[in-house]
């Protein structure tokens, strides 16, 4: 199975075991193989199934699971061992690490803490079958109404073309979103009820409570009352987020326009961070600001890739080359202005690949999106900068 973590678990205890199924099972890109619940069946079980993953809960027996482990690394070099144990001494982590695990998870095991495990595993072993955990993309914008959902939502869309993909888009606008009705969307779920069930959530069940898209995005939309908004922490947000990275292989966050503590959560968990502007000066002021902001954050303003949205809208605007200067950072992409497309699009509910799927402000979505996912594009074409285009693989 390409692109796909095999993994078997190993764990007499039924109910941790169960657990541990339940997150895998529901897990993109993960394949259960087997699970057993006797250490002496295992390395049979191993020696069968060949897994990228082996899981071994210590708990029952410590000793012969030591054994197990040890034996598995002999034996199946190219396996990750993964141990989990309710015990955190330093002392028993030593000897699993010297039994050959590659990592240790204290149970009962936390999502983005397998998420965390399985991806440096998967990072650390050589061969095409490995799995990653999601790409998150927050948009973000320099001021009210410069197209920020506008964009979001058609990067979700473009990027969900690709069966390969699974995509989710959340609505963080918390008091005006409009992603729901952008999509003409009537979700039974909001991100309010996800975030107050978190700690009963699993990936099965998260699922059912996102509503599908016929473009193959999920939309986590927010919530339904405005003063509703203030009841959701950032803890829980961000254990949201957890499980939604464990679940699908991209996120696309459209964020408020209030940078508050749940868009710093989405910030700060993010590999990309497009921050849309307008060639105006209030925009590009606040870019500037906001620049400055994140810079409170570790590695977050590294993350930010400057996106001009409406290039062309009218002869006022100010230069590219004076928009760089004035920010100091090179802009990463424009996107053109079509005022009549994107309204469109958005009063019937249809996403620009579906409406307009041949205008060129689809065609320049669908390309950063790309971009932005590390694929095969069109480097911006820009006659719009006097050069000539070409292709090129770009890498993340
Ligand atoms: N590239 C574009 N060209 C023309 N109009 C656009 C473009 N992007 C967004 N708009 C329009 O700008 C307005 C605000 O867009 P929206 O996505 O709601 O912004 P935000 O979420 O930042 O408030 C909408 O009327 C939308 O149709
Ligand atoms: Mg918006």
């Amino acid at each position: 199975m390409s692109g796909t973590l095999r993994i078997s678990i190993c764990d007499p205890n039924e109910g941790t075991r169960d657990n541990l199924k339940k997150y895998l099972i529901g897990m993109d890109k993960v394949w259960l193989e087997a699970d057993c619940s006797r250490y002496e069946f295992f390395s049979e079980i191993v020696d069968q199934t060949t897994p990228d993953v082996a899981i071994v809960d210590i708990d029952d027996d410590e000793t012969t699971a030591l054994e197990l482990i040890e034996k598995l690394s002999r034996t199946h070099p190219s396996c990750g061992v993964i141990v989990v144990s309710s015990r955190t001494d330093g002392q028993l982590i030593l000897k699993a690490m010297r039994s050959g695990a590659r990592e240790f998870l204290n149970s009962p095991v936390q999502i983005e803490e397998l998420v965390g495990a399985l991806d440096r595993v998967a990072a650390s072993s050589d061969g095409a079958t490995r799995s990653k955990s999601a790409s998150v993309i927050s948009v973000a914008g320099a001021s009210g109404g410069v197209g920020t959902t506008s964009i979001a939502i058609n990067i979700a869309c473009a990027l969900a073309q690709n069966p390969d993909r699974s995509v989710v888009l959340v609505d963080l606008d918390l008091a005006l979103g409009d992603a729901d009705v952008f999509l003409e969307m009537i979700p039974d779920y909001t991100l309010l009820d996800v975030a107050q069930n978190i700690s009963r959530l699993d990936l099965a069940l998260l699922r059912k409570s996102l509503t599908k898209h016929e473009s193959g995005v999920y939309v986590l939309p927010r919530p339904i009352q405005i003063e509703d908004g203030g009841s959701i922490s950032a803890e829980n947000f961000t254990k949201v987020l957890g499980l939604l990275k464990a679940s699908f292989s991209h996120l696309v966050i459209d964020l408020s326009k209030s940078y508050n503590r749940l868009d710093v959560a989405a910030l700060q968990s993010s590999d990309h961070i497009v921050l849309l502007t307008q060639l105006d000066l209030p925009c590009l002021r606040n870019v500037v600001r906001l620049l400055s902001s994140l810079e409170l954050y570790d590695g977050v303003q590294d993350k930010v890739k400057i996106v001009v949205n409406r290039t062309g809208l009218d002869k006022s605007q100010i230069s590219s080359s004076k928009a760089e200067e004035t920010i100091d950072r090179e802009i990463y992409w424009r996107i053109p202005n079509n005022y009549s497309v994107v309204s469109e699009c958005r009063n019937n509910g249809k996403p620009l690949i579906r409406s307009a799927p041949k205008a060129a402000i689809t065609q320049s979505i669908c390309e950063l999106a790309e971009k932005l996912a590390g694929g095969f594009v069109v480097e911006e074409s820009e006659d719009k900068k006097g050069k000539k285009s070409w292709l090129k693989f770009l890498s993340k």
